[in-house]
Protein backbone atom coordinates (compact mmCIF):
# COMPACT_ATOMS: atom_id res chain seq x y z
CA UNK A 1 0.00 0.00 0.00
CA UNK A 2 1.30 3.48 -0.82
CA UNK A 3 1.80 5.95 1.99
CA UNK A 4 -0.36 9.04 1.75
CA UNK A 5 1.70 11.85 0.32
CA UNK A 6 1.02 15.20 1.91
CA UNK A 7 2.96 16.91 -0.82
CA UNK A 8 0.54 15.80 -3.48
CA UNK A 9 -1.04 18.93 -4.93
CA UNK A 10 -4.76 19.33 -4.31
CA UNK A 11 -6.71 17.93 -7.20
CA UNK A 12 -8.65 21.19 -7.50
CA UNK A 13 -6.67 24.14 -6.18
CA UNK A 14 -8.76 27.16 -5.12
CA UNK A 15 -9.59 29.62 -7.85
CA UNK A 16 -7.67 32.76 -6.92
CA UNK A 17 -7.49 35.04 -9.90
CA UNK A 18 -9.60 35.88 -12.92
CA UNK A 19 -7.15 33.81 -14.95
CA UNK A 20 -7.97 30.70 -12.90
CA UNK A 21 -11.63 31.20 -13.84
CA UNK A 22 -10.63 31.71 -17.49
CA UNK A 23 -8.73 28.43 -17.56
CA UNK A 24 -11.52 26.44 -15.90
CA UNK A 25 -14.16 28.03 -18.11
CA UNK A 26 -12.07 27.21 -21.17
CA UNK A 27 -12.24 23.52 -20.21
CA UNK A 28 -16.00 23.66 -19.74
CA UNK A 29 -17.31 25.72 -22.65
CA UNK A 30 -18.22 24.20 -26.01
CA UNK A 31 -15.76 25.01 -28.79
CA UNK A 32 -18.27 27.39 -30.37
CA UNK A 33 -19.06 29.26 -27.14
CA UNK A 34 -15.37 29.47 -26.26
CA UNK A 35 -14.54 30.91 -29.65
CA UNK A 36 -17.38 33.43 -29.44
CA UNK A 37 -16.46 34.70 -25.98
CA UNK A 38 -12.70 34.75 -26.41
CA UNK A 39 -12.16 35.88 -29.97
CA UNK A 40 -11.25 39.29 -31.31
CA UNK A 41 -11.33 40.76 -34.78
CA UNK A 42 -8.96 39.57 -37.53
CA UNK A 43 -5.39 39.19 -36.15
CA UNK A 44 -6.57 39.98 -32.59
CA UNK A 45 -3.92 42.67 -32.25
CA UNK A 46 -6.22 45.04 -30.35
CA UNK A 47 -7.50 42.18 -28.21
CA UNK A 48 -3.94 41.58 -26.98
CA UNK A 49 -2.93 45.25 -26.92
CA UNK A 50 -5.86 46.21 -24.67
CA UNK A 51 -4.49 43.88 -22.01
CA UNK A 52 -0.84 44.76 -22.52
CA UNK A 53 -1.38 48.53 -22.43
CA UNK A 54 -2.36 48.35 -18.76
CA UNK A 55 0.88 46.43 -18.04
CA UNK A 56 2.93 49.18 -19.69
CA UNK A 57 1.78 51.74 -17.11
CA UNK A 58 4.02 51.75 -14.03
CA UNK A 59 2.89 52.81 -10.60
CA UNK A 60 4.75 55.44 -8.56
CA UNK A 61 3.18 54.56 -5.21
CA UNK A 62 3.05 56.77 -2.13
CA UNK A 63 4.05 55.62 1.35
CA UNK A 64 3.18 56.50 4.93
CA UNK A 65 -0.43 57.38 4.32
CA UNK A 66 -3.02 56.11 6.77
CA UNK A 67 -5.01 53.55 4.76
CA UNK A 68 -6.64 51.73 7.64
CA UNK A 69 -10.14 52.85 6.56
CA UNK A 70 -10.74 52.26 2.89
CA UNK A 71 -13.72 53.35 0.81
CA UNK A 72 -14.22 51.98 -2.70
CA UNK A 73 -17.89 52.79 -3.07
CA UNK A 74 -18.96 54.68 -6.20
CA UNK A 75 -22.05 56.66 -7.20
CA UNK A 76 -23.68 56.81 -10.63
CA UNK A 77 -26.94 58.66 -11.30
CA UNK A 78 -27.51 59.12 -7.57
CA UNK A 79 -27.30 55.41 -6.82
CA UNK A 80 -24.53 54.15 -4.61
CA UNK A 81 -22.56 51.07 -5.71
CA UNK A 82 -20.19 48.92 -3.69
CA UNK A 83 -17.31 49.49 -6.11
CA UNK A 84 -16.44 51.21 -9.41
CA UNK A 85 -16.78 47.87 -11.26
CA UNK A 86 -19.69 47.40 -13.68
CA UNK A 87 -20.74 44.30 -15.57
CA UNK A 88 -20.20 45.09 -19.26
CA UNK A 89 -22.89 44.24 -21.78
CA UNK A 90 -22.01 40.94 -23.45
CA UNK A 91 -24.29 38.72 -25.51
CA UNK A 92 -25.71 35.21 -25.14
CA UNK A 93 -25.11 34.23 -21.52
CA UNK A 94 -27.13 31.09 -22.19
CA UNK A 95 -23.97 29.69 -23.75
CA UNK A 96 -22.30 29.84 -20.33
CA UNK A 97 -25.14 28.80 -18.01
CA UNK A 98 -28.70 27.47 -18.45
CA UNK A 99 -30.04 30.44 -16.43
CA UNK A 100 -27.90 32.82 -18.48
CA UNK A 101 -28.44 36.52 -17.77
CA UNK A 102 -30.67 35.76 -14.77
CA UNK A 103 -27.64 34.35 -12.98
CA UNK A 104 -25.46 37.24 -14.15
CA UNK A 105 -27.98 39.73 -12.76
CA UNK A 106 -28.10 37.90 -9.42
CA UNK A 107 -24.31 37.77 -9.20
CA UNK A 108 -23.91 41.46 -10.01
CA UNK A 109 -26.54 42.36 -7.38
CA UNK A 110 -24.78 40.15 -4.81
CA UNK A 111 -21.52 42.02 -5.47
CA UNK A 112 -23.30 45.39 -5.37
CA UNK A 113 -22.40 46.30 -8.95
CA UNK A 114 -24.33 47.68 -11.92
CA UNK A 115 -25.36 45.08 -14.52
CA UNK A 116 -25.59 46.39 -18.08
CA UNK A 117 -27.65 43.79 -19.91
CA UNK A 118 -27.21 43.41 -23.67
CA UNK A 119 -29.83 43.80 -26.38
CA UNK A 120 -28.60 40.35 -27.44
CA UNK A 121 -29.41 38.55 -24.18
CA UNK A 122 -31.00 35.10 -24.09
CA UNK A 123 -33.44 36.19 -21.37
CA UNK A 124 -35.56 39.29 -21.88
CA UNK A 125 -34.84 42.53 -20.10
CA UNK A 126 -38.13 42.11 -18.20
CA UNK A 127 -37.12 38.64 -17.00
CA UNK A 128 -33.78 40.05 -15.89
CA UNK A 129 -35.54 42.91 -14.07
CA UNK A 130 -37.81 40.47 -12.25
CA UNK A 131 -34.96 38.44 -10.86
CA UNK A 132 -32.55 41.23 -9.96
CA UNK A 133 -32.46 43.32 -6.82
CA UNK A 134 -29.54 45.36 -8.13
CA UNK A 135 -29.01 48.36 -10.40
CA UNK A 136 -29.57 47.59 -14.07
CA UNK A 137 -28.70 49.57 -17.19
CA UNK A 138 -29.66 48.50 -20.70
CA UNK A 139 -27.32 48.32 -23.69
CA UNK A 140 -29.04 49.29 -26.91
CA UNK A 141 -28.18 48.34 -30.46
CA UNK A 142 -29.90 50.63 -32.94
CA UNK A 143 -31.96 48.55 -35.37
CA UNK A 144 -32.64 49.57 -38.96
CA UNK A 145 -36.31 49.48 -37.96
CA UNK A 146 -36.68 52.50 -35.69
CA UNK A 147 -39.91 51.15 -34.20
CA UNK A 148 -37.98 48.16 -32.89
CA UNK A 149 -35.42 50.51 -31.39
CA UNK A 150 -38.01 52.76 -29.75
CA UNK A 151 -39.85 49.73 -28.42
CA UNK A 152 -36.66 48.52 -26.72
CA UNK A 153 -36.18 51.97 -25.16
CA UNK A 154 -39.74 51.97 -23.78
CA UNK A 155 -39.32 48.48 -22.42
CA UNK A 156 -36.06 49.46 -20.70
CA UNK A 157 -37.78 52.48 -19.15
CA UNK A 158 -40.74 50.37 -17.97
CA UNK A 159 -38.41 47.74 -16.53
CA UNK A 160 -36.77 50.49 -14.42
CA UNK A 161 -33.37 50.37 -16.03
CA UNK A 162 -31.49 53.41 -14.78
CA UNK A 163 -29.57 54.26 -17.95
CA UNK A 164 -29.25 53.40 -21.64
CA UNK A 165 -25.87 52.47 -23.05
CA UNK A 166 -25.94 52.95 -26.81
CA UNK A 167 -23.27 51.04 -28.71
CA UNK A 168 -21.95 53.08 -31.63
CA UNK A 169 -18.99 51.03 -32.85
CA UNK A 170 -21.00 48.43 -34.75
CA UNK A 171 -21.66 49.99 -38.17
CA UNK A 172 -20.79 46.49 -39.28
CA UNK A 173 -19.50 43.51 -37.36
CA UNK A 174 -15.75 43.10 -37.05
CA UNK A 175 -14.80 39.73 -38.49
CA UNK A 176 -13.85 37.21 -35.86
CA UNK A 177 -12.20 34.57 -38.00
CA UNK A 178 -12.45 31.92 -35.28
CA UNK A 179 -16.26 32.34 -35.29
CA UNK A 180 -16.41 32.33 -39.06
CA UNK A 181 -14.41 29.10 -39.19
CA UNK A 182 -16.82 27.42 -36.76
CA UNK A 183 -19.89 29.02 -38.38
CA UNK A 184 -20.96 30.40 -35.02
CA UNK A 185 -24.68 30.10 -34.26
CA UNK A 186 -26.85 29.56 -31.21
CA UNK A 187 -27.83 26.02 -30.21
CA UNK A 188 -31.47 25.16 -30.95
CA UNK A 189 -32.74 25.86 -27.42
CA UNK A 190 -31.45 29.47 -27.33
CA UNK A 191 -33.01 32.54 -28.89
CA UNK A 192 -32.79 36.28 -28.31
CA UNK A 193 -34.91 36.80 -25.20
CA UNK A 194 -35.87 40.34 -26.17
CA UNK A 195 -37.44 39.13 -29.43
CA UNK A 196 -38.81 35.73 -28.44
CA UNK A 197 -41.22 34.32 -31.00
CA UNK A 198 -40.09 36.77 -33.71
CA UNK A 199 -37.84 35.98 -36.67
CA UNK A 200 -35.65 38.77 -35.28
CA UNK A 201 -35.09 36.52 -32.27
CA UNK A 202 -33.52 33.61 -34.13
CA UNK A 203 -29.82 33.04 -34.57
CA UNK A 204 -29.75 29.29 -34.90
CA UNK A 205 -29.00 28.80 -38.57
CA UNK A 206 -25.46 27.76 -39.42
CA UNK A 207 -24.27 28.99 -42.80
CA UNK A 208 -21.02 30.14 -44.45
CA UNK A 209 -20.28 32.79 -41.83
CA UNK A 210 -21.00 33.53 -38.18
CA UNK A 211 -24.78 33.77 -37.77
CA UNK A 212 -24.21 36.89 -35.65
CA UNK A 213 -22.32 38.56 -38.50
CA UNK A 214 -25.30 37.93 -40.77
CA UNK A 215 -27.70 39.17 -38.08
CA UNK A 216 -25.79 42.41 -37.52
CA UNK A 217 -25.58 43.09 -41.25
CA UNK A 218 -29.31 42.50 -41.71
CA UNK A 219 -30.72 44.10 -38.57
CA UNK A 220 -28.49 46.87 -37.24
CA UNK A 221 -28.39 50.32 -38.80
CA UNK A 222 -25.13 51.20 -40.59
CA UNK A 223 -26.45 54.67 -41.50
CA UNK A 224 -26.43 55.92 -37.91
CA UNK A 225 -25.06 59.47 -37.44
CA UNK A 226 -24.64 62.05 -34.69
CA UNK A 227 -28.07 63.47 -35.61
CA UNK A 228 -29.62 60.05 -34.97
CA UNK A 229 -27.88 59.90 -31.62
CA UNK A 230 -29.33 63.28 -30.70
CA UNK A 231 -32.75 62.09 -31.82
CA UNK A 232 -32.44 58.92 -29.70
CA UNK A 233 -31.42 60.93 -26.65
CA UNK A 234 -34.56 63.04 -27.14
CA UNK A 235 -36.74 59.91 -27.20
CA UNK A 236 -35.96 58.82 -23.66
CA UNK A 237 -36.20 60.05 -20.11
CA UNK A 238 -33.17 57.91 -19.21
CA UNK A 239 -29.61 59.20 -19.19
CA UNK A 240 -27.70 57.95 -22.23
CA UNK A 241 -24.12 56.73 -22.22
CA UNK A 242 -22.38 56.30 -25.56
CA UNK A 243 -20.24 53.18 -25.80
CA UNK A 244 -17.45 52.53 -28.27
CA UNK A 245 -15.61 55.86 -28.22
CA UNK A 246 -11.86 55.97 -28.78
CA UNK A 247 -11.29 59.61 -29.89
CA UNK A 248 -11.46 62.78 -27.79
CA UNK A 249 -13.36 64.72 -30.48
CA UNK A 250 -16.01 61.98 -30.67
CA UNK A 251 -16.34 61.95 -26.89
CA UNK A 252 -16.86 65.69 -26.89
CA UNK A 253 -19.44 65.42 -29.68
CA UNK A 254 -21.37 62.80 -27.72
CA UNK A 255 -21.52 65.06 -24.66
CA UNK A 256 -22.44 68.11 -26.75
CA UNK A 257 -25.31 66.12 -28.30
CA UNK A 258 -26.70 65.38 -24.84
CA UNK A 259 -25.06 62.15 -23.66
CA UNK A 260 -24.50 61.82 -19.93
CA UNK A 261 -21.24 59.99 -20.46
CA UNK A 262 -19.15 57.70 -22.63
CA UNK A 263 -17.55 54.30 -22.45
CA UNK A 264 -14.04 54.41 -23.85
CA UNK A 265 -14.11 51.07 -25.62
CA UNK A 266 -13.06 49.27 -28.76
CA UNK A 267 -15.59 46.50 -28.08
CA UNK A 268 -13.02 44.28 -26.39
CA UNK A 269 -10.93 44.15 -29.57
CA UNK A 270 -13.84 42.54 -31.43
CA UNK A 271 -14.57 45.21 -34.02
CA UNK A 272 -11.74 47.15 -35.73
CA UNK A 273 -8.45 45.34 -35.39
CA UNK A 274 -5.47 47.61 -34.63
CA UNK A 275 -7.86 50.12 -33.02
CA UNK A 276 -6.02 51.95 -30.24
CA UNK A 277 -5.91 50.19 -26.85
CA UNK A 278 -8.30 51.83 -24.42
CA UNK A 279 -5.62 52.59 -21.80
CA UNK A 280 -3.92 54.77 -24.41
CA UNK A 281 -7.12 56.42 -25.61
CA UNK A 282 -8.51 57.25 -22.18
CA UNK A 283 -6.34 60.23 -21.03
CA UNK A 284 -7.11 62.49 -24.01
CA UNK A 285 -10.82 61.76 -23.62
CA UNK A 286 -10.72 62.63 -19.92
CA UNK A 287 -8.89 65.87 -20.75
CA UNK A 288 -11.42 66.79 -23.46
CA UNK A 289 -14.61 65.93 -21.59
CA UNK A 290 -13.73 67.13 -18.10
CA UNK A 291 -15.31 66.22 -14.81
CA UNK A 292 -18.97 66.99 -15.49
CA UNK A 293 -19.67 63.81 -17.50
CA UNK A 294 -19.20 60.16 -16.66
CA UNK A 295 -16.32 58.35 -18.32
CA UNK A 296 -16.06 54.59 -18.21
CA UNK A 297 -13.49 52.34 -19.81
CA UNK A 298 -13.27 48.65 -20.70
CA UNK A 299 -10.88 46.28 -22.42
CA UNK A 300 -8.40 43.88 -20.89
CA UNK A 301 -8.96 44.82 -17.25
CA UNK A 302 -8.01 41.68 -15.33
CA UNK A 303 -6.33 42.90 -12.11
CA UNK A 304 -7.03 45.40 -9.36
CA UNK A 305 -3.96 47.33 -10.49
CA UNK A 306 -5.57 47.69 -13.95
CA UNK A 307 -8.68 49.13 -12.29
CA UNK A 308 -6.56 51.51 -10.22
CA UNK A 309 -4.68 52.67 -13.35
CA UNK A 310 -7.96 53.31 -15.19
CA UNK A 311 -9.17 55.42 -12.26
CA UNK A 312 -5.80 57.18 -12.07
CA UNK A 313 -6.18 58.18 -15.73
CA UNK A 314 -9.55 59.72 -14.87
CA UNK A 315 -12.18 57.01 -15.41
CA UNK A 316 -15.23 57.03 -13.11
CA UNK A 317 -15.59 53.26 -13.37
CA UNK A 318 -14.56 50.22 -15.39
CA UNK A 319 -16.62 47.64 -17.27
CA UNK A 320 -15.74 43.97 -16.95
CA UNK A 321 -16.70 41.76 -19.89
CA UNK A 322 -15.15 38.36 -20.57
CA UNK A 323 -14.20 37.56 -16.93
CA UNK A 324 -17.89 37.76 -15.97
CA UNK A 325 -18.59 35.05 -18.55
CA UNK A 326 -15.81 32.91 -17.06
CA UNK A 327 -17.31 33.28 -13.58
CA UNK A 328 -20.77 32.53 -14.93
CA UNK A 329 -19.53 29.40 -16.70
CA UNK A 330 -17.75 28.05 -13.63
CA UNK A 331 -20.16 28.87 -10.80
CA UNK A 332 -23.24 30.72 -12.06
CA UNK A 333 -24.25 33.77 -10.04
CA UNK A 334 -21.74 32.92 -7.31
CA UNK A 335 -18.97 32.92 -9.91
CA UNK A 336 -20.07 36.31 -11.24
CA UNK A 337 -20.07 37.74 -7.72
CA UNK A 338 -16.70 36.16 -6.96
CA UNK A 339 -15.09 37.67 -10.07
CA UNK A 340 -16.28 41.11 -8.96
CA UNK A 341 -15.20 40.47 -5.35
CA UNK A 342 -11.72 39.31 -6.40
CA UNK A 343 -11.23 42.45 -8.47
CA UNK A 344 -12.54 44.64 -5.66
CA UNK A 345 -10.19 42.96 -3.16
CA UNK A 346 -7.28 43.45 -5.55
CA UNK A 347 -8.25 47.10 -6.03
CA UNK A 348 -8.34 47.59 -2.26
CA UNK A 349 -4.90 46.02 -1.91
CA UNK A 350 -3.44 48.28 -4.58
CA UNK A 351 -5.09 51.35 -3.05
CA UNK A 352 -3.49 50.53 0.30
CA UNK A 353 -0.10 50.02 -1.30
CA UNK A 354 -0.46 53.26 -3.29
CA UNK A 355 -1.46 55.33 -0.26
CA UNK A 356 -5.00 56.07 -1.48
CA UNK A 357 -7.75 55.41 1.08
CA UNK A 358 -10.50 56.80 -1.20
CA UNK A 359 -11.19 56.58 -4.91
CA UNK A 360 -10.90 60.37 -5.22
CA UNK A 361 -7.26 60.23 -4.14
CA UNK A 362 -6.35 57.99 -7.08
CA UNK A 363 -4.87 60.30 -9.71
CA UNK A 364 -2.35 60.66 -12.48
CA UNK A 365 0.39 61.47 -9.98
CA UNK A 366 0.54 57.70 -9.37
CA UNK A 367 1.57 57.17 -13.00
CA UNK A 368 3.89 60.21 -13.22
C1 LIG B 1 -21.61 41.52 -29.67
O1 LIG B 1 -21.79 42.63 -29.29
C2 LIG B 1 -20.33 40.96 -29.95
O2 LIG B 1 -19.31 41.67 -29.84
O3 LIG B 1 -20.27 39.77 -30.29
Amino acid sequence: MREPNNNTPLSSPPLQSLYDYRDLASDRLSAMAHSYYMSGARDEITLRANREAWDQLWLYYQVLVNVEQLDVSARYFNTSQRSPLLVAPTAFHGLAHPQGELETARGAAQAGCVYISSTLSNYSLEEIAETSSGTRWFQLYVYRDREVTIDLIRRAENAKCQALVITVDAATIGTRERDRALQFHLPKHLTLGNFRGQTRGALGEAHQDSALAKYVREQLDPSLTWNDLEWLIEQTTLPVIVKGIIRADDALRAIQRGAAGVVVSNHGGRQLDTAAPTALALPAIVDAVGESSLIFVDGGIRRGTDVLKALALGADGVLIGRPILWGLTCEGSQGVATILDILRDELEESMKLCGCPHLREIGRHLLK
